[in-house]
């Protein structure tokens, strides 16, 4: 058997990373996650720490540790999505305040540190927030760049351009100074942008099959999605909600589900237009140097089985 691989989780919790977060807590045999790392972004970083502690403790697993990051983007006030997740982050269920506590350390120094300790190329960040505590953590010690294996990012969009602006998907926009320190770091990335996250989607009878597990998890995941999926639901006329973060997860645990392209990815700072779009070079028109695998298609019911599957052991 191969040893797990080992990643940090940095997220915003958020019921799409609250799904996220359960699959890989569920797959200790392939996933050692080294710890969660948590950022402002769905809501205040207050609530995005309880969240993860929530959704830990709902896995079974209070010992999972949980750092606490950056409350605010590295140059930008805060913009959140309450519209979307409710003002909890994780509305829907009634969810017991947790009791297990936070990490001391920082996140920024616990991913600094990891990365030091640990055999270079062995430990891969999973971004499902904006990405202010990679890139904070980037810029104060360079020396780690190149010991990241990989960053697997759920952010941007490109044939979907955008959900918080008519141009930028929201992890991106909400830190867009972040997002470009992390696209031209070097380390190979895998992108789930908007483009496959919206094939993600959820109807009736998966939300149906997650209450139907027989465990508290499945429950929490069918009635979070019933909340988060009012939201898409009216915007698109979609039957169900995409399970964005979830996808950086399936992608760890079962690459074969997804399909795209390595391409030059840039981020947008400048135009107030156009503020954080990911400016993906798909039809190869510029001499730009490839630096992100840029996800497109999903077999989703090979998702939402892998998801099944998993939830169920919790
Ligand atoms: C992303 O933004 C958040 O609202 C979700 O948790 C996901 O990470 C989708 O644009
Ligand atoms: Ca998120």
């Amino acid at each position: 058997m191969n040893t797990p691989r080992k990643i940090i989780i940095d997220t915003d919790p958020g019921q799409d990373d609250a799904v996220a977060i359960l699959l890989a807590l569920a797959s200790p045999e392939e996933l050692d996650v080294l710890g969660v790392t948590v950022v402002a972004g769905n809501v205040p970083l207050p609530l995005t720490q309880k969240n993860a502690c929530i959704v830990c403790e709902l896995a079974g697993l209070p010992d999972t540790k949980v750092y606490s990051g950056c409350d605010a983007p590295l140059t930008r006030k805060l913009v959140t999505a309450e519209h979307v997740h409710g003002k909890t982050g994780l509305d829907g269920p009634v969810m017991p305040d947790p009791t297990m506590a936070l990490q001391d350390q920082h996140a920024v120094d616990f991913i600094i540190e990891t990365l030091r300790a640990e055999p270079a190329g062995s430990v891969s960040l999973c971004p499902l927030g904006p990405l202010t505590n990679i890139a904070t953590a980037f810029n104060r010690a360079p020396d780690i760049v190149e010991r990241v294996q990989e960053i697997v990012l759920m952010g941007g969009a490109y044939f979907q351009v955008g959900n918080i602006t008519p141009a930028a998907e929201f992890n991106i926009y909400v830190d867009p100074e972040a997002a470009k320190i992390v696209f031209a770091s070097g380390v190979p990335i895998v992108v789930m942008p908007l483009d496959v996250t919206h094939k993600a989607l959820t109807n009736r009878a998966r939300v149906e099959a997650f209450r139907n597990l027989g465990n508290e998890a499945g429950r929490m995941v069918a009635e979070w999605t019933d909340f988060f999926e009012r939201f898409d639901k009216e915007k698109y006329g979609s039957e169900g909600a995409p399970l964005h973060d979830p996808c950086v997860i399936a992608y760890l645990l079962k690459p074969e589900l997804f399909s795209g392209r390595h391409v030059n990815v840039e981020i947008e700072t400048g135009s107030e237009l156009t503020l954080g779009m990911t400016v993906a070079d798909w039809w190869g028109v510029t001499d730009r140097t490839p630096n992100a695998m840029f996800m497109g298609g999903l077999d989703a019911d090979g998702f939402f089985a892998l998801l099944n599957e998993r939830i169920a052991r919790l």
